[in-house]
């Protein structure tokens, strides 16, 4: 299966290619498990990208349509695992938002879901591409839009216990 995954910027930098999504002190929100998760997530969509356009001569003998499977699988699990822990968190503190940070959750996850639906289809590489591009664009808006204003809370409620 082909998988036209060129489209997708990634921009290269000397000898080695640039990562899709930087992981950068604009992404942090200064909450211990928030901030490792969000960096694991990350890392995930990032190698999502790399077996979606990477050479294939780099994935070490796995085939591109296993590699993209495994990667797309990864991100959806390390994506779901990380909003039951805020969800969680949110439980125990009372978060008074926790309705509307839940929906923003479950919009993406069901957006992953229909990703995931046609990954044997012909159309499955502009599938994941527009996957990959609709998580960046949410995770920036959601850890800048709610996740910095969850951690404050969870902090600050940590700090009057
Ligand atoms: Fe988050
Ligand atoms: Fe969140």
């Amino acid at each position: 299966m082909r998988y036209p995954g060129s489209s997708l910027v990634v921009t290269t930098k000397g000898a080695g290619r640039m990562a899709y999504i930087d992981w950068t002190e604009c992404l942090k929100v200064g909450h211990r498990f928030m901030d490792q998760d969000h960096e694991r997530m990350v890392a995930c969509l990032n190698q999502l990208v790399e077996a979606l356009v990477g050479d294939i001569d780099e994935l070490a003998g796995v085939s591109r349509h296993h590699a993209i499977e495994g990667a797309f699988a990864s991100l959806r699990a390390v994506t779901e695992a990380h909003f039951r822990h805020e969800e969680a968190a949110m439980a125990v503190q009372q978060y008074p938002e926790l309705a509307i940070h839940k929906a923003q959750h479950d919009a993406l996850l069901a957006q992953l879901r229909t990703a995931s639906d046609p990954l044997h289809s012909p159309a499955a590489g502009a599938s994941i591409q527009f996957a990959i591009r609709f998580w960046r664009e949410w995770f920036e808006y959601h850890v800048e839009n709610y996740d910095v204003a969850l951690a404050d809370w969870l902090l600050a409620s940590t700090r009057t216990e």
